[in-house]
């Protein structure tokens, strides 16, 4: 394996270029090699090393081709990563501790006319951090994007709620292929205030990104945008967790968090147990939940975030609890990783009854309340997709201008026939309303992203705070985002 990784980098560095056309089938419609799951271990990402400055943590990262080897019977495969690793390290930092990430671009040369896409300018990587509250100018703003081989520092104070963010390529009209070759990453926020919980810690708090992929027979990734996949997104027919198809983890008789990240361009998954154990849910995309929930069932739109408790004390060794995903329950989509319990019990933790403090934001009637409509257009050149008629542009006028510190409303309705996982950039929401149904803020905890189901609507809210200027908000299904379904929102002093 190490000759041919060595090999293989060596033909990497001749030329990149040919690799993925090489890779290029003939045909879109493919599907994967058969593959056993449960072979390979779970991959943990390194957690990557920073270089103190006072307290400030300063992090290097070079978006490059890399090689992955992501099941035992594949190929060694090429792969676009940060630090040319898929999945990107985990940053790790403290809450109220400032990092600042440094981005260099060196993603290869490639023809990006081979997936699908019309040729265009100003499709280099940007580096958003998915789910922080950050300055416009450090949010990956495509508008902001990195040239070849240049570099861009991202300031992140991690002034926010302890919690799961993750940090993926935000590029122009690219965002769907660039993710998709492997440019996504955990980012966790730990509170010290947090020990006193008793929660997982160390080894037994563990990032899970998960993600689909189809594979060309060489193990390469299949990225095609066509007529079909302009509709439902690029969906893989293989699960992989952080980098490995369906892998297995030895567990310890004891409980473990898992901070679940859905990293897939655009599959929704429905997690569960298949000992039917609930999963004891704590957290979602903004922080801790103000108390556990027990979910038989956990379903996670592209870019949600689950953190959740599993304890395996109750089993006896030897045993294996596979998580489903039962979006699918009879395709080879079905099997998401197992866990094996092996390990003699290694101390335990607790889930306390009472996680975080909870308050509802102050919505009344005098609350500004905004509505934009996603939907779909048809153009000579394909399906594209729209917010309020318009699809996306560098130069758009904002659509909505929000003054400063004010709370405000978001009603998002779908008169299409897909879910569309609406994601807002630099606040944290709450969930006021799903179809109609008036919804207890709480249960939901703090997201930046909820899925607005076909022919339905959601209501949200957020206080609009700490920064001046443009954000976007998007459908987090990736190749809507590409294909227009995202734009620009003003923060007004
Ligand atoms: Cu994770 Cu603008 O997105
Ligand atoms: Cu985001
Ligand atoms: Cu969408």
């Amino acid at each position: 394996m190490m000759r041919n990784s060595a090999l293989g980098l060596a033909a990497l560095m001749v030329s990149p270029r040919r690799l993925f056309a090489e890779h290029h089938p003939q045909s879109p419609s493919g599907t994967s090699p058969m593959l056993t799951p449960f072979v390979d271990a779970l991959k943990i990402p390194p957690v990557l090393t920073p270089v103190m400055r006072g307290k400030t943590r300063l992090y290097t990262l070079t978006m490059k081709a890399g090689l992955a080897k992501v099941h035992r019977d594949l190929p060694t495969t090429v792969v676009w990563g940060f630090n040319g690793l898929y999945p990107g390290p985990t940053i790790k930092v403290v809450k109220g501790e400032p990092a600042i990430v440094r981005q260099i671009n060196q993603v290869p040369d490639h023809n990006v006319m081979e997936t699908g896409h019309e040729e265009m300018d100003g499709m280099h990587p940007a580096v958003h951090l998915h789910g922080a509250h950050v300055h416009p100018l450090d949010d990956g703003h495509p508008r902001e994007a990195i040239a070849p081989g240049g570099f861009r520092d991202y300031h992140y104070p991690n002034r926010q709620l302890a919690t799961t963010l993750f940090y993926h390529d935000h590029s122009h009209g690219m965002t769907g292929l660039h993710v998709y070759r492997g440019l996504a990453g955990a980012y966790v926020i730990e509170d010290p205030a947090e020990q006193f919980l008793g929660l997982p810690q160390g080894d037994f708090d563990i990032p899970l990104m998960i993600q689909d992929r189809l594979f060309n027979p060489d193990g390469s990734f299949h990225y095609m945008l066509d007529a079909n996949t302009r509709e439902t997104g690029v969906l893989g027919d293989t699960i992989l967790v952080n980098g490995v198809v369906q892998p297995h983890l030895k567990v310890a008789r004891r409980k473990y968090r898992f901070r679940i990240v859905n990293g897939s361009n655009a599959r929704i998954y429905e997690l569960q147990l298949g000992s039917g154990q609930p999963l004891i849910q704590i957290g979602t995309d903004g922080g801790l939940l103000p108390k556990p929930y027990p979910k038989t069932m956990i379903e996670l739109v592209p870019s949600e975030r689950a953190d959740v408790i599993v304890d395996f004390a109750q089993y006896s060794p030897g045993t294996q609890v596979i998580l489903r995903n039962c979006a699918t329950c009879t395709d080879r989509t079905a099997y998401v990783m197992r866990f094996d319990v092996e390990l003699p019990g290694a101390g335990d933790a607790i889930v306390p009854d009472c996680l975080a403090p909870w308050e509802d934001l102050p919505v009344t009637d005098q609350t500004v309340t905004r509505q934009f409509t996603l939907n779909r257009m048809t153009t000579p050149g394909g399906t594209m997709w729209t917010i309020n008629g318009q699809t996306f542009d560098l130069n758009m006028t904002p659509l909505a201008q929000v003054k400063h510190g004010a709370v405000e409303r978001w009603r998002f309705l779908n008169p299409t026939n897909h879910p569309h996982p609406v994601h807002i950039h630099l606040i944290q929401f709450q969930v006021l309303e799903i179809n109609g149904v008036a919804q207890d803020p709480s249960q939901h905890g703090w997201k930046d992203t909820l899925v607005a189901p076909p022919g339905g609507s959601i209501v949200v809210a957020a206080r609009f705070e700490g920064y001046t200027g443009r954000y976007l908000f998007h459908c987090h299904n990736l190749e809507h985002e590409d294909l227009g379904m995202m734009a620009d929102y003003e923060i007004v002093p």
